[in-house]
């Protein structure tokens, strides 16, 4: 199957019953989406899947085919963190840190739909994620400190050269 991960077109083979999230860490190596709950209770594994946010733990990798998906991996660039990141950087918006990129994750695909949320649409949009660590609301200012700052920069496009399987293959 194809789809394309962090900008980069991917080709992957997929066994039908693999879910996205462990396709993305299994083969892709893209280990930010976290395994917390695996039944979609959490939000440690969200990914974004064509801009929305997506349990990937949830979702079929077989489904991801021809889309576009963005992990944590993707947001930073060679210029540095992207802001959603350095927010929740500069707020402490985290302590053990595992639940951080699936909370990153939500706040990156809200601001994407909606680049100047009230509290009362980030409280929405981040309520299918859990932190064990109760930072909710370290959380909650880090994704007020992104609000308008979300990056601009162009991203790598659907037209670069296909790469092969870069993973394991499918069992
Ligand atoms: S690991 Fe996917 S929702 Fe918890
Ligand atoms: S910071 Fe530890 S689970 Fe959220």
């Amino acid at each position: 199957m194809r789809l394309t991960v962090n900008g980069r077109a991917r080709r992957v083979d997929a066994a039908h019953h693999w879910t996205l999230l462990r396709l993305l860490r299994d083969v892709l190596a893209l280990t930010g989406a976290k395994v917390g709950c695996d039944r979609g209770e959490c939000g440690a594994c969200t990914v974004a899947v064509d801009g929305q946010p997506v349990y990937a733990c949830q979702m079929l990798a077989m489904q991801a085919r021809g889309k576009e998906v963005v992990t944590v991996e993707g947001l930073a660039s060679e210029e540095g963190l992207h802001p959603v990141q350095r927010a929740f950087l500069e707020e402490d918006a985290g302590q053990c840190g595992y639940c951080t990129p699936g909370f990153v994750m939500a706040a990156y695909a809200l601001l994407l739909r909606n680049p100047s949320p009230t509290e009362g649409e980030i409280r929405e949009a981040l309520a299918g994620n859990l932190c064990r660590c109760n930072a909710y609301g370290r959380i909650l200012e880090g994704v007020k400190a992104a609000t308008g700052k979300m990056d601009s920069r162009p991203r790598p496009s659907r037209g670069q050269a296909l790469r092969g399987n870069d993973g394991e293959g499918c069992g």
